[in-house]
């Protein structure tokens, strides 16, 4: 099992969750970030650290946000490690609350 970032970080990516992370699992896009599997482990400190609740384990993300399960693997082979916290994105507070993000989600990695 991982714990799942989902959502409500696209578009927001406040990225308290890095610096919490004993592992080195997340990595990072250009508006989202993902945990990766097979670093996880499973220690639950991200969950609390994000300010949007962006973050599940696995075995809980909601129903209609399990895709995410998949596409945090997928990207995690991808993208950059991010290991430190970095401003979040401009428009964060804009979109905090807001639902039908997926669609935003940029598979782009992150510019170092
Ligand atoms: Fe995203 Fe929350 Fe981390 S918004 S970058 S999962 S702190």
């Amino acid at each position: 099992m991982t714990y799942v970032v989902t959502e409500s970080c696209i578009n927001c990516k406040h990225a308290d969750c890095v610096e919490v992370c004993p592992a080195e699992a997340f990595h990072e896009g250009a508006n989202f970030l993902v945990i990766h599997p097979e670093k996880c482990i499973d220690c639950e400190m991200c969950v609390s650290a994000c300010p949007v609740d962006a973050i599940f384990f696995e075995a809980n993300v909601p129903l209609e946000q399990k895709e995410f399960v998949a596409l945090n693997a997928h990207y995690a082979t991808l993208w950059p490690v991010i290991l430190h916290k970095k401003p979040a994105m401009p428009d964060a507070e804009y979109w905090h609350g807001r639902s039908d993000r997926r669609q935003l989600l940029d598979p782009v990695p992150a510019s170092a």
